[in-house]
């Protein structure tokens, strides 16, 4: 049984002509793309995507960042696909944490300014698609 993982390419990615690159290596692992859309970011649906954060001390730079410029949302679906599209993902911490070969190991060096944001359980994963695609049906 396939399952669903909502993933963001940050205005980062966006700004810097990493789309296409960052969906060869979702297309090449081998995860289907269900649904995609560039959009400018409401500061509402930012604060509400990352609500678990809001006692952080970046929250309010976070939030500045999501909503700085457009980002591609995606749905993407495959087996084990939250777990897959983190491992490509690489850790939160470009540096610290992510390996090279993957996307944030390869191309990203800050933590806010880390590419992509994908879900990390399948309940944020429920909870983020219906966020960023109100209208999704598999
Ligand atoms: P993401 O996977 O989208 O989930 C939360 C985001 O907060 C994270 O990626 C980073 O962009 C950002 N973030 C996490 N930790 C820090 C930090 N220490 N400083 C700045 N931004 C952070």
């Amino acid at each position: 049984m396939t399952e669903q993982t909502l993933v963001l390419i940050k205005p980062d990615g966006v700004a810097r002509g990493l789309i296409g690159e960052i969906i060869t290596r979702i297309e090449r692992k081998g995860l289907k793309i269900a649904a995609l859309k560039q959009v400018i970011v409401s500061e509402e649906i930012a604060v509400q995507h990352y609500a678990e954060h809001r006692e952080r001390p970046f929250f309010g730079s976070l939030i500045e960042f999501i909503t700085s410029g457009p980002v591609v949302a995606i749905v993407l679906d495959g087996e084990r696909a939250i777990a897959a599209f983190r491992q490509i993902a690489g850790g939160t911490d470009p540096v610290e944490k992510a390996v090279p070969g993957s996307i944030r190991g390869d191309f990203a060096l800050e933590t806010q300014y880390n590419l992509v944001h994908g879900s990390d359980s399948p309940e944020s994963a429920k909870r983020e698609i219906a966020l960023w695609f109100p209208d999704f049906t598999l």
